[in-house]
């Protein structure tokens, strides 16, 4: 259903790795709601990736960046500038890297080569971003950019590790940044912390199956799927959340405000 919530914006949209992926729903979603968009990742996932598939169902250029590199990032936004006809109106930042979590390093033996490396892809690529759109003035004034993050950044989730602190730095750069570009042309910076969700970055956390499934109870409207983070996702990018800026919102059926639930204690029922 299209409501041309997105209609003659132009957007970034990062992360779309397979259809699974969050940011693979936002962009078929901000297709649908009428924007027009440019998909990026980093080049080693694309040759993996499906996103020609992507870029042909939502009519849409790719163009190829490694959100630690700052060339690759300047050549995203004049790039995107030039394909679109004009500057940016939103972005999703749908980053998400842990080589800790990968190789399977729990929190105590954190590979600080892979620490620094976390916080460059998943959170610092964040301010990165946002740097290179603030000087080169690419962001239209009310324009939206929105970060993807999880409740591990306010408590303690003993699977996460390296990507707890990634999350905090991600949602203090939202903070900070939303902060400065907010009083230079109005852009508003948010996260939305979504609920678990089965995604090649979700789905290699180790655990994270029964994590899903205990989650599910323990929220009153269930685990929010994708295709609702997508949707959450347009209406902050639309004109209806014009001065929301610098929070972190959950997007998680009640997770984050629920203590416990009937049904997980039914689940942990001895009789
Ligand atoms: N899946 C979940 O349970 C969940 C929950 C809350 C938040 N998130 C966040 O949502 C975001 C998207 O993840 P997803 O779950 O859709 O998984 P995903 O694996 O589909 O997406 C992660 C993306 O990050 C990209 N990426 C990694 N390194 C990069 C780099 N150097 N430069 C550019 N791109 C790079 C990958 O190629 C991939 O497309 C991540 O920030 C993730 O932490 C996920």
């Amino acid at each position: 259903m299209s409501n041309n919530l997105l209609q003659g914006k132009r957007g970034i949209i990062t992360g779309a790795l397979d259809e699974n992926s969050l940011a693979w729903k936002t962009a078929l979603k901000a297709h649908e709601q009428g924007a027009q968009i440019v998909l990026t990742n980093a080049p080693i996932a694309m040759r993996m990736g499906e996103i020609k598939k992507l870029a042909e169902q939502t009519k849409s250029e790719i163009i190829p960046a490694d959100a630690t590199n700052m060339d690759e990032l300047t050549n995203l936004f004049i790039k995107s500038q030039e394909v679109m006809g004009g500057k940016i109106d939103f972005v999703l930042h749908a980053i998400g890297m842990s080589t800790n979590i990968r190789k399977n390093i729990g929190y105590t033996e954190l590979n600080y080569d892979f620490y620094n490396k976390t916080l460059d892809v998943s959170a610092l690529s964040l301010h990165r971003m946002l740097s290179v759109a603030y000087k080169m003035d690419a962001i239209n004034e009310w324009g939206s950019v929105v970060a993807l993050s999880y409740i591990a950044a306010q408590r303690t989730f003993s699977f996460y590790t390296d990507m707890a602190e990634a999350k905090a730095m991600l949602e203090s750069i939202v903070r900070s940044y939303g902060y400065h570009y907010g009083k230079f042309r109005k852009v508003r910076v948010n996260s939305v912390s979504q609920s678990p969700t089965k995604t090649t970055a979700g789905g290699g956390i180790k655990g994270f199956g029964d994590f899903y499934d205990f989650a599910q109870l323990n929220s009153p409207l269930g685990n929010a799927s994708a295709e609702a983070c997508a949707d959450y996702c347009v209406s902050l990018f639309s004109d209806y959340t014009k001065m929301v800026t610098m929070q972190n919102l959950y997007h998680d059926g009640g997770y984050s405000y629920t203590g416990i639930t009937d049904d997980l204690l039914k689940a942990f029922a001895k009789e």
